[in-house]
């Protein structure tokens, strides 16, 4: 079988293809053919005098989706998607496609995720997929090459990894259990038997907000390191994501460009150091003045923008009355791209204020809001790491830092442009006697942790690791407002189907 990625191999050569109709025109006596094979799209061009009367008639018959087997001769072609065409001189039918739901046309978001079976043929979900995948294939290249040995953690627990309040309770014969919210904890215990380990497996939180960065069902990432302190760790995730940003933009330019992803943003994660900043750090840029003077100026710049398009419109509309067709084309497309713009400024006009209150008068030993984390990303152009959290606001199985009793030595890997916390790690609290005390401080059984003190009793040592979500991760890279879109099948509040 020959499939689109590879027809620049049969340039001039006769081929056949398998797949499905994206969309097709016709003129008199030509269809223009777009198929998709799964691999890419390819148009396919069909003369009337150049294909038999039944590939004539079957031409004629298509419907959006349907299946066909097509054979032709691949010609280069720069104006063409993917740089070939087919020139067509047979057809199969396998299928007429049924009046397929999901046109060409907008449709509201409720409307695809109901059809998220059928919108994952759709070129953007189609291109986000394989970003995902080439971020999955990153993560594993990245720690097999440096000795890190895969573990898969279970999905039934007994304990809580994460605080107790977004647990999932299920039955487990008798007994209670839990969905997993972490593979951490087993992943300490493999640490000590193979020294560098990484999960890579589902995870569950019970969360009951519904914002864009929370899934109830997410995959995450742990790798753990025997032997590791926070430097250590901290320097391990920041050459991490260093090496998944470039694979993806070295290898997936294609699909970046469907989504019309901004590549210079994502470049800068790859060509700068990440800035690290403690939580103390991080609480008084909030607080700061020029964080005011930068909330008032970004009040100021939506205003400025609001009137300029406003202005574009009124101007473009006025025009539209006596433009050619093509150019009103093009004006309603524009115009509808100001409608979509208008939105967010109104949006974020709204929002400002909040934003701004939360950040002033932010105080320490609180945790960070979403539009804290946005604000503070807003500094710098790749991600930022932020180390040295209250110790009250975070996990019992971190350690604390040995400069500051209150302090614990974790760290958050922030994303730029506001997709916020990407990675979740820690050094780990490795003497038995103050784990205990941990235990009892957030009101843990000693001994549903008994397994885990074990690794405490027998050779502890310092080590760390961390958790990167990898929903987070493809929005960020594919720059999807919405971790909805990053998952084939995602799991929220409200969504169970399909
Ligand atoms: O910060 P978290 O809760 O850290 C842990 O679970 C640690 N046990 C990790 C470790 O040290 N081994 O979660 C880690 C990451 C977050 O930074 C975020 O990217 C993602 O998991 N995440 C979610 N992604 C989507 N939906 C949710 N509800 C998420 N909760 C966390
Ligand atoms: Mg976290």
């Amino acid at each position: 079988m020959v499939y689109i990625t590879n027809l620049a191999e049969y340039k001039d050569q006769q081929v056949t293809l398998k797949g499905w109709i994206y969309n097709f025109r016709s003129s008199k006596n030509l269809y223009f053919l777009e198929v998709r094979d799964g691999s890419g799209i390819c148009q396919c061009v069909v003369a009337k005098d150049s294909v038999s009367e039944e590939a004539w008639e079957a031409a004629e018959s298509l419907r959006q989706e349907s299946s066909l087997e097509i054979t032709g001769r691949v010609v280069e072609d720069e104006r063409s998607i993917g740089g070939y065409e087919l020139q067509v001189s047979d057809l199969d039918v396998i299928q007429i496609a049924k009046d397929y739901p999901i046109t060409l046309k907008e449709h509201g978001v409720d409307f695809l995720m109901e059809n998220r079976h059928l919108w994952l043929r759709s070129r953007r979900q189609w291109a986000a997929m394989r970003v995902r995948n080439e971020i999955i294939y990153a993560i594993h290249t990245f720690f097999q090459e440096r000795g890190f040995v895969q573990m898969d953690a279970p999905v039934f627990t007994g304990n809580a990894a994460e605080g107790t309040t977004n647990l999932f309770e299920t039955e487990y014969f008798d007994e209670q259990a839990y969905l997993t919210q972490s593979g951490q904890l087993y992943g300490e215990a493999m640490a000590m038997a193979h020294g560098l380990i990484y999960t890579f497996g589902p995870t569950f939180r019970a969360e009951k907000s519904k914002t864009r960065r929370h899934l109830t069902e997410f995959w995450m990432i742990e790798p753990e390191m025997a032997f590791y302190d926070l430097e250590m760790n901290m320097d391990l995730a920041e050459d991490f994501i260093r090496f998944v940003v470039k694979r993806v933009l070295d290898r997936r330019p294609d699909e970046l460009d469907i989504l019309e992803r901004d590549t210079a943003k994502l470049k800068k994660a790859v060509s700068e150091n990440f800035p690290r900043i403690s939580y103390s750090e991080a609480v008084e840029t909030l607080r700061s003045e020029e964080m005011a003077d930068m909330l008032d100026q970004m009040v100021e710049d939506r205003r400025t923008e609001k009137a300029t398009l406003r202005e574009e419109r009124q101007e473009i509309t006025k025009e539209r009355g006596q433009a050619k067709k093509w150019r009103k084309a093009q004006i309603d497309q524009r115009i509808k791209d100001i409608a979509g713009r208008m939105d967010q400024i109104e949006e974020d006009l709204r929002n400002i204020p909040d934003w701004r209150a939360s950040a002033l008068n932010f105080r320490w030993g609180e945790d960070f809001g979403g539009s804290d984390e946005t604000l503070l990303t807003m500094q710098y152009d790749t991600p930022v790491l932020v180390h040295r959290y209250p110790a009250d606001i975070k996990a019992f199985y971190m350690k604390r830092d040995p400069e500051d009793e209150n302090l614990a030595m974790a760290v958050d890997m922030l994303a730029p442009e506001g997709y916020g916390e990407i990675i979740g790690g820690s050094e780990r609290e490795a003497d038995l006697d103050t784990l205990k005390k941990r235990l009892g401080e957030h009101n843990l059984s000693e001994e549903v942790f008994s397994w885990y003190l074990d690794l405490r009793r027998y050779g502890t040592v310092p080590h760390s690791g961390f958790g990167l979500g990898l929903e987070r991760t493809v929005a960020w890279l594919c720059g999807l407002d919405h971790v909805r879109e990053t998952i084939p099948f995602p799991r929220m509040m409200g969504r169970l189907t399909p």
